[in-house]
C-alpha cells in the first residue's frame, strides 16, 4: 500500500492522497445515507451506514487511505458524559463541573459500548480494495478534555484553561481517564483490522507551551506508547493543529510515525525540525480546496514541488467543508496523479 510505504519513511511518488473529512457533506450521496439515521451518533454506530459513507469516497475518487467514519467524541460518549450533535450547531455535551462529574467517568465500559465501531472496521477491512489502507483515529486527551469541559466549541478554550492552571488535579484526572479509554480503543481498532492511526489535537494552539508540554505531548506519548506496547508494527499520525513552533518538539518528543501540517506551517522549515524519516502529511488549505481554479493547481503544485524529497503524504491542512465543489476534489487528485 503506498500510503503505509510513505508512512513507513519511503519517499513515494507521486505520494499517496487522503483528505481529512473525505466523508462528510460536500458529497450528495452522503446526505443521502445521512437521512436513514436518527442523529449523527446513531450514524456513527450504525455499521451498514457507518461502512457505507466511509467507502463513499473511494469509490468516487479512489483515494489512498479510507478513514474511519466515526468522530472523537464517541470516547465521552463512552465514558458516560452526554454528547449530542445539534443542526447547525455541531456538538454540544452535558460540560464537566463537579468532582462528582469527574468520578463518573467510566473507562471500564468503553470497549463494550463501541462494538458497533470495531464492527464497521473489520467489515471495511474486508470490503475495501487492498491497495488502500484503512486509517483508525481517535482525538488526543487535551482535544477531547476541550470539548468535555467547555461543553461546545466556538469558543477559546477559557475555562479548560482556567481548570489548567487552578484546577490542575481534575484535569489531570479526566487527561489520565482520556488516556486509558483512548489507547484501549486505539489497540481495539488495529485488533479489528486498521493499518494506521491518527490522533487529533485540533486544540493544540491553544496550549501555552507550559500546557503544551503537560497536556498535548505528554499524554500522547503515552497513548503512542501504550498502543506499541501491544502493537509495535502500527504506524501514528500525530496532528497537533496549530501548533507552530511546538510542531518539532511534539513529533520528537511523542515519537509518531509521521505528522499532518496545518496550513501555516512553513514546509522548508518543519523539514528541519523533524528526522527525515519522520513522515510529513499535509498541509492544503481547505477554503483553496473551496475556491478552486488555477490558484488551486498552484497551490497543489507548491505543496508536490517542496514535499518531494521527503516521505509524504498528500491530504488537507484541516478537513474538507461541506461548500466544497466535489470536482474540485477530483481535480486536486489528477494533478497529484499526472505529478
Ligand atoms: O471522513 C473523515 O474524516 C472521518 C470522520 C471524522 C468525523 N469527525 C466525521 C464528522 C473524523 C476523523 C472526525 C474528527 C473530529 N470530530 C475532529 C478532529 C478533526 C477536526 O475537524 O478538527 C473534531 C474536532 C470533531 C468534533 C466534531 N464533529 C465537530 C466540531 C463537528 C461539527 C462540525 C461539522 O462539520 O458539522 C462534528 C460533526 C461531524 N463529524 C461531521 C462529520 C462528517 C458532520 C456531521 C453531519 O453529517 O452533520
Amino acid at each position: 500500500m503506498k500510503f503505509l510505504d510513505a508512512l513507513s519513511g519511503e519517499i513515494v511518488s507521486p505520494p499517496p492522497v487522503w483528505m481529512m473529512r473525505q466523508a462528510g457533506r460536500y458529497l450528495a450521496e452522503y446526505r443521502e445515507t445521512r437521512k436513514q439515521a436518527r442523529n449523527f451518533l446513531n450514524f456513527c454506530y450504525t455499521p451498514d451506514l457507518a461502512v457505507e459513507v466511509t467507502l463513499q469516497p473511494i469509490r468516487r475518487y479512489g483515494f489512498d487511505a479510507s478513514i474511519l467514519f466515526s468522530d472523537i467524541l464517541v470516547i465521552p460518549d463512552a465514558l458516560g458524559q452526554k454528547v449530542e450533535f445539534q443542526e447547525g450547531v455541531g456538538p454540544v455535551l452535558d460540560a464537566l463541573e463537579s468532582d462528582r462529574d469527574i468520578e463518573a467517568l467510566d473507562v471500564d465500559r468503553v470497549v463494550e459500548y463501541l462494538g458497533p465501531v470495531f464492527e464497521t472496521v473489520s467489515r471495511l477491512r474486508r470490503e475495501l480494495p487492498n491497495e488502500t489502507a484503512l486509517i483508525g483515529f481517535a482525538g488526543s486527551p487535551w482535544t477531547v478534555a476541550y470539548y468535555m469541559v467547555e461543553g461546545r466549541s466556538g469558543k477559546d478554550g477559557a475555562k479548560l484553561r482556567k481548570w489548567a492552571y487552578g484546577r490542575e488535579a481534575d484535569l489531570d484526572r479526566v487527561i489520565d481517564v482520556l488516556v486509558d479509554a483512548t489507547t484501549a480503543y486505539l489497540c481495539r481498532q488495529v485488533e479489528s483490522g486498521v493499518n494506521a492511526l491518527q490522533l487529533f489535537d485540533s486544540w493544540a494552539g491553544i496550549a501555552s507551551e507550559t500546557l503544551f508540554d503537560r497536556y498535548v505531548i505528554a499524554p500522547t506519548k503515552k497513548i503512542v506508547d501504550g498502543v506499541r506496547a501491544k502493537h509495535s508494527h502500527v504506524p501514528i499520525l500525530g496532528f497537533p493543529r496549530q501548533g507552530g513552533a511546538l510542531y518539532g518538539k511534539y513529533v520528537r518528543e511523542t515519537g509518531v510515525d509521521g505528522v499532518s501540517l496545518d496550513p501555516q506551517v512553513p514546509l522548508d522549515w518543519i523539514k528541519d525540525q523533524v528526522p527525515s524519516t519522520v513522515t510529513l502529511q499535509g498541509n492544503l488549505d481547505n477554503y483553496l480546496l473551496v475556491a478552486g481554479g488555477r490558484a488551486l493547481d498552484e497551490g497543489v503544485k507548491r505543496i508536490l514541488d517542496a514535499m518531494a524529497d521527503r516521505p509524504f503524504i498528500f491530504n488537507l491542512g484541516h478537513g474538507i467543508v461541506p461548500e466544497t465543489p466535489p470536482e474540485h476534489v477530483a481535480r486536486v487528485l489528477e494533478i497529484i496523479r499526472g505529478y
